[in-house]
């Protein structure tokens, strides 16, 4: 199987994510790329302090220049940030004939033009899908989904630190030095928070963003920024009774010839998409004159969902033309669960007389299906007795229907719903 060598620059938490995720998905990889990712080399300057980076079998060294000069490695994976050394190089490794992949916006944001010119010119392939909203796939969408697209607007939430705090100033009332100290405690923001409350982080994602929307070059300068550190619980308030939240959202809109591009807090209705974005979400809705409304929502940092993004690039990069497809790429037929544990709503209809709950409960008993609450309405015969279950089997509760509903106290069938809870599991 064909092998390509990778060299990584920074080996701290994006970095050690993908080292991580590589080892843990090796052989499912190989499967969906036909490729084995090697990891040849990591250099940090710090190495010998981190864990992940001891008794591996790749070198490690705090070298960068080292890693780039050498020729058994295809990419070179960025993941060190801020401006410089990382754009000397990126640089490098594209003028000795390296594709690369990044997750720094800071880089591009100011640089981007100067590097992927010399991309270009080398013939080269760059990745930076891990420096617009993490694991999110906006950078794929807008460069190979969305290529015949003209979208005249889109609003961004990018950045997860502000999103969490306003979203607990939003919704315990509390200030914004004690929500950013949870954001802190949680690993949500820096100890210095600077660089994101003051919406510069998210500028310089959608400087990114916007350059590939409108094949302009737009660059951080470009665009006007206020953060969040003078929002108070006032605010959130006075929103919500106005039917609308507050995001920090960064817009870039077709304005006559020209584009509006901005960070701000915003005002936003409700019901909108975007309102139900909470936390340390991400997310980026588009507006396409082709395609319509679009939004992705999902993890926009940490380890690995940022390095699942990284990795993405990698196998971009690394596919050959004729890899195997990976529709059934295992050829094994799947085994599909017979059987499964859901919390149900039941409803049933029935007379309106002494023992009907009881003879109800006990064949739920039967079956060992526990109800966490029940509920009987009022009214004329039939009435309607609902009941919330705790976790239950499907074939458990199948046979406490086929019972219940053989019952004479019940009218008809009853009405079993699952409680589906996204995420849980
Ligand atoms: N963390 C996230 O969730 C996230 C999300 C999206 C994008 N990103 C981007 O991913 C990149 C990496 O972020 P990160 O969070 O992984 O940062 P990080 O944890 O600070 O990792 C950077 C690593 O590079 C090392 N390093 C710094 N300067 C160096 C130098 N001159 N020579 C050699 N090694 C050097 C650092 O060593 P020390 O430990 O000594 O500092 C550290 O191990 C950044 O561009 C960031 O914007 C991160």
């Amino acid at each position: 199987m064909k092998e390509v060598r990778i060299g990584i620059l920074g080996g701290g938490t994006v970095g050690g994510g993908l080292i991580d995720l590589i080892a843990q998905q090796r052989s499912v990889l190989e499967r969906r790329i036909g490729v084995q990712i090697r990891i040849v080399a990591v250099a940090d300057r710090s190495w010998q302090k981190k864990a992940h980076l001891q008794n591996q079998d790749f070198d490690v060294t705090d070298d960068p220049q080292g890693v780039i000069a050498r020729n058994d490695i295809d990419i070179i994976v960025e993941l060190v940030g801020g401006l410089e050394p990382a754009r000397q190089w990126v640089l490098s490794a594209l003028e000795s004939g390296k594709s690369v992949v990044t997750a720094n916006k800071a880089l591009l944001a100011n640089h981007g033009a100067e590097i992927f010119e010399l991309a270009r010119a080398k013939n080269c392939g760059i990745g930076f899908e891990a420096a617009v909203a993490g694991a999110l796939p906006v950078i794929r969408n807008m460069r190979r989904v969305w290529v015949g697209s003209d979208i005249h607007e889109m609003f961004g939430i990018l950045n997860g630190t502000c999103n969490f705090i306003i979203t607990r100033m939003q919704k315990e009332g509390m200030p914004y030095e004690e929500a950013l100290q949870i954001a802190q405690e949680k690993g949500f923001a820096e100890a210095d928070p600077t660089f994101d409350v003051s919406g510069r982080d998210a500028a310089q994602k959608l400087a990114i963003l916007s350059s590939l929307a409108f094949d302009h070059l737009v660059q951080e300068k470009d665009i006007k920024v206020e953060g969040i550190t003078e929002l108070s619980p006032l605010d959130h308030a006075m929103a919500l009774r106005m039917g609308r939240v507050i995001r920090l959202l960064a817009v870039a809109r077709k304005d006559g010839d020209g584009y509006l591009l901005r960070v701000h807090p915003a005002l936003i209705a409700q019901d909108h998409l975007l309102a139900s974005v909470e936390e340390e979400n991400n997310a980026l809705f588009t507006d396409d004159k082709y395609s319509g409304s679009t939004m992705i929502v999902g993890r926009g940092a940490g380890a690995f969902p940022t390095a699942s993004a990284v990795l993405g690039d990698i196998a971009a990069l690394a596919r050959p033309a004729s890899s195997p497809e990976v529709w059934l790429s295992s050829g094994k037929a799947v085994r599909a669960s017979e059987d499964a544990l859901y919390r149900f709503y039941l409803r049933f209809r029935t007379v309106d007389q002494a023992g009907v709950l009881a003879s109800i409960a006990h064949e739920l008993a039967v079956q060992e299906i526990s109800i966490a609450s029940m509920h009987q309405e009022e009214g004329p015969e039939p009435v309607d007795v609902v009941i919330l279950t705790h976790d239950a089997r499907e074939s458990q509760l199948e046979k406490a229907l086929t019972r219940i509903n053989s019952l004479d106290i019940v009218h008809g069938p009853s009405v079993a719903l699952r409680l589906e809870e996204p995420g849980r599991h």
